[in-house]
């Protein structure tokens, strides 16, 4: 034999080895002489480098470290999954699906578990990989072809011995680490002393965003195919016949997968799934069911962000009992005080639990949650896990009752409650628990817009202590900078000049900067008008003078008055002032009416914007704001525990967006 027909039969015996040891699980040689043949190959390859081509099994690992990740379109948007909580949701998921039909026969469907990982796109060209993505925002993702390629289940070419390959072919997956794997990847962490991963989605994400693709081969990544994305000369009738073709082309497909005739089927695999989990190697959030009929998937179509043929049935949380040792006063980077639980360790849904939070006092005294109690917690996903109650027949004499402190357990200024609230915050814009928060706020795109001031400089520039509160931004010089990490002498001087460039603004975008409680965009443009840019006029302000104004009551005056009443922050904003911010005013532009012609229904509870402050923007913006879904609206917005009106809009296709979308909209639009 030649040396390139040895190279080729190599290659070949290797790529078989690897699958049927990470896809079929059923290996036929030790690793000795897998490591054997994979040096030959390695050295022969050495001799002939010419013939080294990137579907070599020596080629997953070893490619050069890179800068950043490019962006990579997808040529069909990545979806995201709908979501069913209950039984209840799923029968009506299917029921919506049976009208659209127009059939009372029981729908074929899929019934797939759902993984916890992470999204991802596999592009073959010609029968060879030859790039792959993360999700991203679904339209463009994350280039992360050469962390892909050391993920030993992921095919560098196609296995055609079945099936010849397509021109094109898009596969969509998830990468996972299994419990096994992610155990002995945080012991190895501890014992490195590095930070441990919280849990197995984590580590899988972390560990694809490598820019050294060397480090995401040294993880335990798996991964199983799912879905197609783009596919040229290829026609299927259904789901599973794909997902067929894809284990013969070599691809690791899940084993659970599984055909459901009607709904009842597929509840009753959903309940299966959800006994399993546990006992599974890697970590299922839920199950998935699809229609399996592509043509029916067809005529029922999609929606702007997910597909109406599809939907992820989510599991319950997962309940544990244990202790709360403590309760502690945490302050967020909003300067929100939430008591914190301390708890008894628990494993729950894969994670060791430590804390809980309680949310607020007002939780705290309805639930009477003191410290000693034994509680029920519950962890559902990626969520902080919650206290759900106490178990009064477990509780002793020496339980404590608890209250939240009146002063910021990080700075010890006031903390204030405004009326009608739950939360209590801490107003003082020199704190440093949120120092980092104000700071990304301070420079963020609609506030001072300070670019090449990214989240990573900011807690480089918190932990040296270069920066302590807002105004320390405008005295940072290149000597500061540049011996801090990934800072080049370019970057920091585009980074001073930046800073220096953004002194020049807005009072509008200025005080919104401030961070300051229920102080929006919105209403730092009225409060601009109404003081006609006087900027020190507006600090000194009485609440009677700020309850005047239409758009503010008597929250917001009261919460603006204790703003400025903290001697602290005056000092910090007029140091800004000394050291060279300038506010002139901003005209309002006529194609500001971005939004005219478009009306929008905002739904449960927005984090971004109070329902008011949405309302004005609209309508500042030109659109129209509006109560109830009707044909007419262009748009919901959805905030957090969303009601009846999503349901509305799916019978209506309004499209739904996030809080993000919608803020995306105003800005880019
Ligand atoms: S299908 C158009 N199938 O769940 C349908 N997704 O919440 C797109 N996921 O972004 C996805 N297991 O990352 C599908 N068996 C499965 C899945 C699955 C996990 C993830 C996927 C997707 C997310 C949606």
């Amino acid at each position: 034999m030649d040396t390139k027909n040895q190279i080729l039969s190599l290659r070949d015996q290797l790529a078989n080895h690897n699958y049927r040891y990470y896809v079929l699980d059923d290996p036929i040689i030790s690793d000795d002489e897998y490591d054997r043949l994979l040096r030959e190959l390695e050295h022969l390859e050495k001799q002939y480098p010419d013939l080294i081509t990137p579907d070599s099994p020596t080629q997953r690992v070893g490619a050069p470290p890179l800068s950043n990740f490019e962006s990579i379109p997808h040529q069909l948007p990545m979806l995201s999954l709908e979501n069913a909580m209950n039984e209840e949701e799923i029968r009506a998921f299917d029921k919506r699906l049976k009208k659209k039909i127009e059939t009372d026969e029981p729908i074929e469907y899929v019934a797939e578990p759902k993984l916890d990982g992470i999204g991802i796109e596999l592009v073959y060209e010609n029968g060879m990989f030859t790039s792959g993505s993360t999700r991203g925002d679904g339209f463009t993702g994350e280039n992360i072809t050469q962390n892909l390629r050391t993920i030993q289940s992921i095919p560098l070419r196609l296995r055609t011995d079945e099936l010849p390959s397509p021109d094109l072919l898009e596969v969509r997956g998830e990468v996972f680490i299994s419990k096994v794997g992610f155990e002995s990847l945080n012991r190895t962490r501890e014992e490195n002393g590095e930070s441990l991963f919280v849990n197995p989605r984590n580590a899988a994400s972390g560990s694809l965003r490598q820019l050294d693709s060397s480090i995401t081969a040294s993880r335990p990544l798996s991964t199983y195919c799912y879905q197609p994305g783009t596919m040229r000369d290829k026609v299927y009738e259904t789901h599973l016949e794909f997902l067929e073709d894809l284990k013969r082309w070599g691809f690791p497909v899940n084993p659970m997968i599984q055909k459901v005739n009607g709904v009842e089927e597929a509840i009753e695999y959903h309940r299966d799934m959800e006994d399993k989990r546990n006992t599974l190697p890697y970590d299922i959030d839920g199950t998935v069911m699809k229609i399996n009929s592509l043509s029916l998937q067809g005529k029922v179509g999609v929606r702007s962000r997910s597909p109406r043929w599809a939907i992820a049935n989510k599991f319950k949380a997962q309940q544990v009992t244990t202790v709360i040792q403590d309760i502690m006063p945490q302050v967020g980077r909003t300067g929100a005080v939430t008591p914190v639980a301390r708890l008894t360790p628990v494993f729950v849904g894969g994670v060791t639990v430590t804390n809980a939070t309680l949310h607020n006092q007002d939780e705290i005294n309805r639930k009477d949650i003191r410290i000693g109690d034994t509680v029920i917690i519950e962890r559902a996903g990626d969520v902080i896990p919650k206290v759900v109650k106490v178990i009064n027949e477990k509780r002793n004499n020496d339980t404590k009752p608890y209250s939240l402190p009146d002063s910021c357990p990080s700075c010890g200024h006031d903390v204030y409650r405004p009326e009608g609230e739950a939360v209590a915050r801490c107003q003082n814009l020199s704190c440093p628990a949120q120092m980092k928060g104000r700071i990304e706020h301070f420079v963020s795109k609609n506030a001072l817009d300070i670019d090449g001031v990214g989240n990573k400089l900011v807690d480089q520039l918190v932990e040296t202590s270069l920066v302590q509160t807002v105004d320390d931004l405008f005295k940072l010089t290149l000597e500061d900078l540049i011996p801090l990490e990934r800072m080049a002498d370019k970057s920091a001087r585009n980074t001073i000049s930046a800073i220096e460039s953004s002194k020049q603004t807005g009072f509008a975008r200025f005080l919104f900067a401030l961070g300051i409680r229920n102080v929006g965009e919105y209403l730092s443009k009225v409060l601009e008008k109404h003081y006609e840019g006087d900027f020190h006029r507006f600090m000194s302000s009485k609440k009677k003078e700020l309850e005047s104004i239409f758009e503010v009551g008597g929250i917001v005056a009261d919460g603006i008055v204790r703003f400025w009443s903290d001697s602290s922050n005056v000092d910090v904003v007029n140091s800004c002032f000394s050291l060279g911010v300038t506010l002139s005013p901003v005209e309002s532009k006529e194609k500001d009416q971005v939004l005219a012609g478009k009306t929008f229904v905002f739904t449960g509870v927005l984090t971004k914007f109070t329902r008011k402050e949405a309302k004005e923007l609209v309508e500042s913006l030109g659109g129209r704001a509006s109560s109830s879904v009707s044909k007419k609206t262009t748009f919901i917005i959805a905030g957090q525990s969303t009601g009846s009106k999503i349901t509305k809009a799916q019978e209506f296709g309004v499209p739904i967006l996030s809080e993000d979308d919608f803020q995306k909209m105003i800005h880019i639009n």
